[in-house]
């Protein structure tokens, strides 16, 4: 898209905001929202995600859509071309504009496919967000394609399967659109419900700043509530799945060490130290010797290390993820006992 379309989409976007008969906001207010965007992530055209392709010059159609405004655009057909795919390659440090979000065809949209292929209808503002918070990958690519496979046998050939960053809106539904590797013969909660108007993106997150609105949910929650006990019991096997993905690992000959920061994330413990080195943590040396048993679990921990507002999104489904996974590694190596009870699906939940 040219410069000039750019342009025009943004002032699109804007304008029913500004000129629509009685002006809807007061200039101030406009102030503030832009002020609020230009400090957000969105706006922040330096960081990686904006970046990231700046050596190639444009990103590619696989990525466009949600690291690039532009593409988004394209993508629901606010272009002109045709919606639900993308046409060819963004303009890389294409923020997520006010455009992205606002032009008719992203307010109207009304229903998102996630990776696992399950289509949610939402309608609403908020619709747009779970199109870039997705992640790209659904805990199905770890079921069928293993079945009948010996759980501790290593697969060749075989990469880390990772769900991608921030995928919050895959966590927020749960079992409905499958974003974790769910064991079978286990029920798993659901989307998270909430209280009505704190159900969503923008209930909670001030859209524009992205920031929580933490103010307010002090003013139903306190220190020491349910919510805090979760956020507890998920921190604590998520640091215990980490101890059995080493011991597992360890137990199969063949070590393993995590970097959260370095791609792609899990490497071989040359020295098996337990702990992930600089000189380890390199592409080349990314770990090789998966077996079903530890992808799965692997998988599960990762999802819930990229995404820090899991203990808010759907607090008893990532918690179900990692005592599974738990499970799973404990029936060849210990773990410990003292995690609490799996908890139930969300009392909302209809599964
Ligand atoms: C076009 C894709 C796109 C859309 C639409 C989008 N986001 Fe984002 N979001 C991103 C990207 C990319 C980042 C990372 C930006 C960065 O690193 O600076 C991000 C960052 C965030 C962050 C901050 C994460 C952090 O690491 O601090 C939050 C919170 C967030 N988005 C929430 C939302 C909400 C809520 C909506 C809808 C109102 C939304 N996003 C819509 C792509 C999108
Ligand atoms: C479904 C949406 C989606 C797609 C498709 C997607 N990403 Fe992302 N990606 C995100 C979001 C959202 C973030 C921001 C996470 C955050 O910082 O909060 C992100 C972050 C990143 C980051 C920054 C990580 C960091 O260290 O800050 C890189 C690099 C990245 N993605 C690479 C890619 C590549 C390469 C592709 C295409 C092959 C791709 N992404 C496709 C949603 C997506
Ligand atoms: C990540 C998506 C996203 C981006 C980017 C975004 N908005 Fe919004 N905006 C929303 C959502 C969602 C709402 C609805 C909030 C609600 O219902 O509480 C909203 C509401 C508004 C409102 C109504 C007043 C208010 O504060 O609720 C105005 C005006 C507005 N946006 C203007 C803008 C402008 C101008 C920009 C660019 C500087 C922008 N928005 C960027 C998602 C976005
Ligand atoms: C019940 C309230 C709630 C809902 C609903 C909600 N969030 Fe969050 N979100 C949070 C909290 C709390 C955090 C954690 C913030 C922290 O600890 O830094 C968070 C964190 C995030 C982060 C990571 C920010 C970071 O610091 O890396 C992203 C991205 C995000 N949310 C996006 C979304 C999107 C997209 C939706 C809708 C699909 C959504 N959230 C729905 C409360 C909520
Ligand atoms: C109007 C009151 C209200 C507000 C505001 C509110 N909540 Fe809640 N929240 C509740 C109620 C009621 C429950 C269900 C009872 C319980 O588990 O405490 C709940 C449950 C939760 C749960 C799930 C606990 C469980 O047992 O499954 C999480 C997580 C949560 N809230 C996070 C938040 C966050 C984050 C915010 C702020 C963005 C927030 N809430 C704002 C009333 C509220």
């Amino acid at each position: 898209m040219t410069r000039l379309m750019r342009w025009f989409w943004a002032a699109a976007a804007a304008s029913p905001l500004l000129y629509w008969g009685e002006p809807l906001l007061a200039q101030s207010d406009l102030a503030r929202v832009v002020e609020a965007w230009l400090k957000s992530p969105h706006a922040d055209t330096s960081a990686e995600a904006f970046i990231h392709w700046d050596e190639e010059g444009a990103v590619p159609e696989s990525c466009a859509v949600c690291h690039a405004g532009v593409g988004l655009l394209d993508f629901v057909g606010a272009d002109g071309s045709p919606a639900g795919r993308i046409e060819g390659p963004a303009p890389v440090q294409s923020p997520v504009s006010c455009a992205a979000c606002h032009a008719p065809e992203a307010e109207l949209l009304d229903r998102v496919t996630f990776p696992s292929g399950v289509t949610v209808e939402q309608s609403g503002p908020n619709t747009v967000c779970m199109v870039c918070h997705m992640g790209r990958e659904s805990g199905d690519s770890l079921g069928d394609p293993f079945a009948g496979r010996d759980s501790d046998g290593i697969l060749t050939n075989q990469s880390f399967v990772n769900i991608h960053y921030a995928a919050s809106a895959a966590t927020l539904y749960g079992a409905e659109t499958r974003a974790g590797y769910q064991y079978p013969h286990k029920s798993y909660s659901g989307r998270f419900t909430h209280v009505s108007g704190y159900d969503n993106c923008a209930g909670c997150h001030e859209p524009h700043s992205t920031e929580v609105r933490e103010e307010e949910c002090a003013s139903c929650h306190q220190t020491g509530d349910s919510v805090a006990m979760l956020k507890g019991q998920i921190a604590s096997a998520h640091a215990a799945l980490a101890r059995a993905i080493v011991d597992y690992a360890v137990a199969g000959g063949y070590p393993i060490a995590y970097s959260a920061s370095a791609y792609p994330y899990f490497f071989e413990d040359l020295d098996a130290d337990g702990n992930i080195g600089p000189e380890e943590a390199r592409f080349p040396n990314r770990y090789a010797h998966w077996t079903p048993r530890l992808l799965r679990a692997a998988y599960n921990y990762q999802l819930v290390e990229k995404d820090p507002g899991a203990y808010a999104h759907n607090p008893r489904y990532a918690l179900q993820l990692l005592i599974d996974s738990l499970e799973s590694l404990g029936e060849r190596v210990a773990v410990p006992d003292d995690l609490g009870p799996r908890p139930l699906n969300s009392p909302w939940s209809l599964r």
